[in-house]
């Protein structure tokens, strides 16, 4: 698969069953830029409805927040990437900074829940990202190149055609904070680089790498002006059809 354009909508832990369902019909009732692939992020209790309500409809998917790395058995409340994949889910979310955070998921496990969903047909958008003090060391950029390392670089080069991955720095996650459009473009070029010299340029050049962390309408474009970035991973605006369209506009006009 070729570097793709994509907005991924994380909706986290909000909206009950209606609100959830009226704003996947508040989308779709907006003109969404075709070029450009849509994913909403839903809780898992709303992902087969979300399937079932955008199965015919060319450019718009859902993806699970998490998905846990063992095939089935006991682990009470968690669910597979079998169970995503026998109800058609496209895309998981992995290792967001929320589950590295209150949930202690580290770049170990986070291979693994990676492996889990390749072999079940998902495609993982892998979240990456620092904390403002590693950011204020300056050691950010060998900080997220070390948990893409040892959270992917055991994939053998045909399985990257199907990763996607969010960088998102912690300090600018529902912070109101944004990364500059500067430091954007810098972290996605080096990670590009990085991957392209140890792994393949082919890998880097076709590989989306999506930013996330306080993107909405009033930001978007500017950040999507980075030639490194393939487009974002929005929290908070991807609540509100509207200012959700606005941001899949601007990556359809960068
Ligand atoms: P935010 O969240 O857009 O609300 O900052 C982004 C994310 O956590 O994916």
């Amino acid at each position: 698969m070729s570097r793709r354009k994509i907005v991924a909508g994380n909706w986290k832990m909000n909206k009950n069953n209606n609100d959830a369902l009226q704003l996947i019909r508040d989308i779709l009732a907006t003109n969404l830029p075709r070029d450009i692939h849509t994913v909403l992020a839903l809780p898992s209790i709303y992902l087969k409805n979300g399937v079932d309500m955008l199965k015919h409809i060319f450019g718009i998917d859902v993806a699970a927040q998490n998905c846990h790395q063992e095939q089935s058995g006991a682990f009470t409340g968690e669910i597979s990437a079998p169970m995503l994949s026998s109800i058609s889910v496209p895309y998981v979310v992995i290792g967001h900074s929320e589950r590295r955070q209150y949930f202690y998921e580290n770049n170990e496990q986070l291979a693994q829940k990676v492996d889990a969903a390749l072999a079940n047909g998902l495609q993982p958008i892998f979240c990456c990202g620092e904390s403002l003090d590693i950011r204020k060391s300056g050691d950010h950029v060998i900080y997220v190149s070390e948990q893409i390392r040892e959270s992917l670089f055991h994939l053998s080069d045909d399985k990257w055609a199907n990763i996607i991955i969010a960088y998102e720095p912690i300090w600018a996650i529902g912070t109101g904070e944004t990364a500059s459009p500067g430091q954007a473009q810098e972290m996605h070029a080096a990670l590009r680089s990085m991957i392209g010299i140890e792994k393949s340029a082919d890998i880097a050049d076709n590989l989306s790498i999506l930013y996330g962390g306080s993107v909405k309408s009033t930001n978007a474009a500017d950040i999507f002006r980075g030639a490194d970035v393939d487009g974002a991973l929005v929290g908070g605006a991807s609540l509100d059809a509207g200012g959700f369209l606005e941001i899949v506009d601007a990556l359809a006009q960068s």
